[in-house]
């Protein structure tokens, strides 16, 4: 099958951040599809069928290579195309920690899953998408990836998480000029401080920081705020920029004097 409609990839859609931005593609009237090592993503599938979106859920461990190949010829196999990959899934440190005790098991944690992982399945996927683009050049296939303010702001308790978010940032970077020339566009998003499970154990933490005048636009992020940017950029209207970030932090990214 080869199917008219555009069809979306969300990592780590079972929730969160991820499951917003499905909700949002649904929306838009994407075939969906929603990959996850968490072992169903129920709410985010309804959600996105209640829109009238065909969804489907793939487990898929990001770290694992066969488990990201299965994904990738899964979608090949259901849909043959894929329009948009949204390099979601993450994880931060289990233990916040000083960088000097850090050890390697823990680093290699949150490296495989937000960096490796993501590489080689962007990579995967863009040898794909050339194709498509090439067979069919009315089609405009993007990649975008969620990094975060930590991609530039060292936070010393959460070092292999910080490591992981700039190696994102170059990733966009590298992936954007590789591919500009085939036509394929890599966007980057950088999520601020985000009312999500990942920082439910530090909600008092970031209470006060924003309480304190921490963030120009002072609340908590939401979902929806990442997801409305995923759908600025899916519609199109950047045809002339790649490797673009947005900050979408409430402003934290500012200087001021
Ligand atoms: P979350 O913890 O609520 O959801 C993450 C999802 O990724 C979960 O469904 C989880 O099962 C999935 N996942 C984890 N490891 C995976 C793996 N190996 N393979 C496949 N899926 C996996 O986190 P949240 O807040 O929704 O974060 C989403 C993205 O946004 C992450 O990349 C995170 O680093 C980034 N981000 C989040 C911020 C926040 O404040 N919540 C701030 C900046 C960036």
């Amino acid at each position: 099958m080869n199917t008219d409609r555009k069809t979306a990839l969300v990592t780590g859609a079972a929730r969160g951040i991820g499951q917003e931005i499905a909700r949002i593609l649904a929306g838009e009237g994407f075939y969906l599809f929603l990959a996850d090592l968490s072992t169903e993503a129920n709410e985010t599938l309804q959600a996105c069928k209640a829109l009238g979106a065909e969804a489907e859920f793939i487990r898929c461990d990001i770290r694992d290579a066969a488990q990201r190949e299965d994904l990738v010829q899964t979608i090949g196999t259901r849909v043959g195309r894929l329009d948009v990959l949204v390099n979601n899934a993450g994880i931060n440190v289990q233990e916040r920690k000083d960088l000097l005790e850090v050890e390697a098991e823990a680093y290699d944690r949150v490296m495989d899953t937000n960096l490796r992982g993501p590489f080689f399945l962007t990579q995967k996927i863009a040898g794909w998408m050339i194709r498509q683009k090439e067979a069919f050049p009315d089609r405009n296939p993007i990649v975008i990836n969620i990094a975060s303010l930590t991609s530039y702001a060292a936070s010393v308790h959460m070092a292999p998480y910080c490591l992981s978010k700039s190696g994102v940032s170059m990733m966009t970077q590298l992936f954007a000029h590789r591919l500009a020339p085939h036509g394929i566009a890599v966007y980057e998003i950088r999520p601020g401080i985000i009312q999500t499970d990942m920082t439910s154990a530090v909600r008092e933490k970031y209470n006060r920081f924003i309480g304190e005048g921490g963030l120009p636009i002072s609340r908590w992020g939401t979902p929806a705020d990442v997801a409305k940017a995923v759908s600025a950029l899916v519609q199109g209207f950047l045809p002339y920029s790649t490797g673009e970030v947005i900050n979408v932090d409430g402003g934290f990214h500012l200087r001021k004097l």
